[in-house]
């Protein structure tokens, strides 16, 4: 399972900020931060409605577009939803499936999470499926059997080659936009649970191939850290990829080769 195979992936989870306007300026000034900086993948997760006109600013640079939700069907009487056809459509990459905050306030469960995560990828989207412990269950001792649910039950029914090219992020939830990030050693102990769990389900090679960032409270400070750990592949970050030079900052500190 060796990492040098794994590209690392930084995607910036921008959640409800950034109007369009903003979202625009913003990548206009990180392009030329990021440039010629190689070997990591650089992704961005703007609103729904900033999308077209970021995805528009990238062009021709490297950076990746990710959506933050999706819903499962191609079209219809959905009020509301935005399909996996329609993110397609307008360039996406990526989506953010199962993020906690979606568990958390609009009712999102494990089995909506597998089936955006089968819609994403019958489209060609890359999934970046969310995965995370509450404190409390951490503080029970039952962090393993949590992940363990979540991950089955969201990954479940694929084929190994789809399992292989997933983004899976371990964010548990009491370090999210809290400050208190896991410790590297508590991050790289549950991905590499995940990672061989992925194994048990996939196989050695889908589960070699996998990246699983880490996510919650991420910083520049933290990122090399948290980087050199053997199966931790790049971050989901929130808050501090709201301004360009903390998350540039981050995508250089995940470049640091070990
Ligand atoms: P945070 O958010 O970096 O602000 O903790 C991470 C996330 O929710 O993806």
């Amino acid at each position: 399972m060796l990492k040098a195979r794994r590209t690392p992936i930084i995607a910036g989870n921008w959640k409800m900020h950034k109007t369009a306007a903003e979202a625009v300026n913003f990548v206009q000034e990180l392009r030329p931060a990021v440039a010629g900086q190689n070997g990591v993948e650089v992704v961005v997760c703007p609103s729904f409605v900033a999308l077209v006109p970021v995805i528009e600013a990238l062009k021709g640079s490297n950076i990746g577009v990710a959506a933050q939700n999706v819903f499962w069907e191609k079209q219809g009487a959905y009020t509301g939803e935005v399909s996996p056809l329609m993110l397609k459509e307008a360039g996406c990459r990526y989506v953010i499936i199962g993020h906690s905050e979606r568990r958390q306030y609009f009712g999102e469960r494990d089995e909506t999470v597998n089936r955006k995560l089968k819609a994403a990828l019958a489209h060609g989207l890359t999934p970046i499926v969310c995965v995370g412990e509450q404190l409390a269950e951490r503080e029970a001792g039952v962090t393993e059997k949590v992940i363990r649910t979540q991950t089955e039950a969201a990954l479940a029914g694929l084929l190994p080659e789809q399992a292989a090219g997933l983004v899976v992020a371990y964010e548990p939830v009491w370090a999210i936009g809290t400050g208190k990030t896991a410790s590297d050693e508590d991050a790289q102990q549950v991905i590499g649970f995940i990672r061989t769990l992925v194994e048990g389900m996939y196989g050695l090679e889908a589960a070699g191939r996998m990246r699983i960032q880490y996510g919650g409270s991420v910083k520049p400070e933290n990122i090399a850290g948290l980087m050199a750990r053997p199966d931790i592949d790049g971050a989901l970050v929130g808050g501090a990829s709201l301004t360009v030079d903390s998350f540039a900052a981050i995508v250089k500190g995940a470049g640091v080769k070990i």
